[in-house]
């Protein structure tokens, strides 16, 4: 017997020549919350629709409790739920009235609707709108509204793609507590996401994915520890020019191996020792390269994300403004 909700093995999905997934592997353990971490287009909701069976794979093969969903059937889908990266409720009509929609597609037997409505009102601490039209919510109530909705046929592994993109950050750490009380219940989790800080709260593993391609696996710490580095480093110039003659001096000088973007420049450092940042800043100086800040960090997700993809996830991510924000007010 084993113990996973989940095995995916070497899933491919092309579109046309396009490959969107690329020879996916995993496995998902019962109970955990698993995040799919990556920029726009890296695959994430192709993945899913692909374990929702919304989608036909290429090739590969997907187990959901040790059943192939390709021949599985209604008894697979039934384990699963999804709140999509769209929210999509009816404006009009009552919290109350969506979710009972939802609840007679799903089969709840009839005498359990209205008691399994309160409690999903009550979870997503909306008992007291629930019958106010849900197109007068706010982001965030939708987003709970979603979430409740996706569990109202109890399912054993429920998927949530993207279920915080473009919620302030207040709603998203509320948004995050609401998530993890699921887990309470014996619920398995995979959720997709843009946000690394969101992967490092949330995730007990994270896949990192990126063009379709797991580049690396693991808890936070591991992929933290996958930098191999004590500290980052990281300086901004006063522009590009300076930020590249920088890199030259850091590789000759002190054998670091800088990143430059723009006018920013990152480093790992592999044993932390603080005298090497003056040296390093009186060898800039030297050179007239002018910092304009200066900054050393123990890794972030961010970081590991340079390390394996030679670009930071959020330069690739459409939310920059955003991302960058909720970063600094819960950066651990
Ligand atoms: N039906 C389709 N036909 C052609 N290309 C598609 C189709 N669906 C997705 N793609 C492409 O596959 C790639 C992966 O898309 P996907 O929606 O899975 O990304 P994502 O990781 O969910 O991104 P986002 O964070 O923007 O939601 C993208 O380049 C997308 O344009
Ligand atoms: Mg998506």
């Amino acid at each position: 017997m084993t113990n996973n909700i989940l095995e995916i093995k070497h899933l491919v999905k092309k579109f046309g020549d396009f490959t969107a997934v690329d020879g996916i592997s995993l496995e998902i353990k019962s109970g955990e919350i698993f995040g799919i971490l990556g920029p726009n287009g890296a695959g994430k909701t192709t993945t899913i629709n692909l374990i929702l069976g919304l989608l036909k794979p290429t090739s590969g093969a997907i187990k959901v409790d040790g059943i192939d969903i390709s021949t599985g059937g209604d008894k697979v889908k039934k384990m699963m739920g999804l709140m999509t990266q769209e929210t999509v409720v009816d404006g009009d009509l009552s919290a109350r009235d969506n979710l009972e929609i939802f609840a007679e597609l799903y089969h709840v037997p009839k005498g359990e609707i209205a008691g399994k409505i309160d409690e999903a009102l009550n979870e997503a601490d909306l008992s007291n709108f629930s019958e106010r039209q849900s197109g007068t919510f706010s982001g965030g109530m939708q987003r709970r509204l979603t979430l409740v909705r996706a569990m109202i046929q109890d399912p054993r592994l429920l998927i949530l793609d993207e279920p915080t993109t473009g919620l302030d950050i207040q709603n998203r750490v509320s948004m995050w507590g609401h998530i993890r009380d699921l887990t309470k219940i014996g619920v398995t989790i995979i959720l997709t996401t843009q946000y690394l800080e969101e992967a490092d709260a949330l995730c007990d593993r994270i896949a990192i994915i990126d063009h379709g391609k797991i580049r690396a696996i693991g808890t936070a710490s591991e992929l933290k520890k996958m930098v191999g580095a004590g500290r980052i480093l990281e300086i901004i110039f006063e522009n590009e020019s300076q930020a590249q003659q920088a890199s030259a001096l850091l590789k000759g000088h002190f054998k670091l191996s800088p990143n430059v973007k723009g006018d920013k420049l990152d480093a790992a450092l592999e044993k932390w020792d603080a005298k090497v940042l003056p040296e390093i800043l009186a060898a800039l100086e030297k050179k007239k390269l002018t910092v304009a800040s200066i900054n050393v960090h123990l890794p972030t997700l961010d970081d590991v994300f340079i390390k394996l993809t030679g670009s930071g996830m959020r330069d690739s991510a459409e939310e920059t403004h955003v991302s960058a924000r909720s970063n600094m007010f819960i950066r651990r």
